[in-house]
């Protein structure tokens, strides 16, 4: 199965997918495009490194979200993609692409959802004092950060972590859980039924 990963910045859940790729395979699923919405993303410069094509889509070319997912929908069907791996993408996609790729795309937040949606996750639990925070994976549909959850794990927050400290402990949990998720989507264990995932 084709994989495009959806980057915006770092990478580092990229290289963790990559690295796994080539430590112990992805089930058969095989990273052959990096989408990004940012030139300047330094994931540009893992995929490269890791001999995996890249594609750039500037939002600033299009007047419409819809016009973007459009450009993007076309390089997808060009590499007969399966699986869309959204790892740290910035930017919402409408349901022009959600639509023709329903439960084939998945994203990883950190926190544990529903709590902490939005852009600083990780933050926004720290700030608010919580015990125990984590990391979740699910798919996407229109609602942001709101779809059916497939897998999730938690954190603590030790009483004298700092912020630095959560977000290590939250990547590193990141970095273990995506790629092994990406393979039970790969094996065809992932089903949705009422809005739950069943993992068989
Ligand atoms: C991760 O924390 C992910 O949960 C969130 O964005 C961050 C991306 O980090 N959606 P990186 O670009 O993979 O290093």
């Amino acid at each position: 199965m084709n994989i495009a990963v959806f980057v915006s910045g770092s990478g580092s859940n990229l290289q963790a997918i990559l690295d796994e790729e080539k430590r112990a395979g992805l089930a058969g699923g095989k990273v052959i495009l990096v989408v990004s919405d940012n030139p300047g993303a330094y994931a540009l410069e893992r995929s490269k490194k890791a001999g995996v094509k890249t594609a750039v889509i500037e939002p600033s070319r299009f007047s419409v979200r819809e016009e973007f997912d459009e450009a993007v929908k076309e390089i997808l069907e060009e590499n007969d993609i399966g699986l869309i791996v959204l790892a740290g993408f910035m930017r919402i996609l409408t349901s022009r692409l959600i639509d023709a790729y329903r439960g084939k795309i998945i994203n990883i937040h950190p926190s544990l959802l529903p709590a902490f949606k939005g852009a600083h996750g990780i933050r926004d639990a720290f700030d608010h004092g919580v015990k125990v925070t984590g990391v979740s994976v699910h798919f996407v549909t229109e609602e942001l950060d709101g779809g059916p959850i497939i897998a999730q794990e938690a954190v603590r927050v030790g009483e004298k972590d700092n912020i630095e400290d959560l977000e290590k402990k939250i990547h590193e949990t990141e970095h273990r859980l995506y790629p092994e998720v990406i393979k039970d989507f790969v094996s065809g264990k992932l089903k949705i039924e009422n809005n739950r995932v069943i993992r068989n």
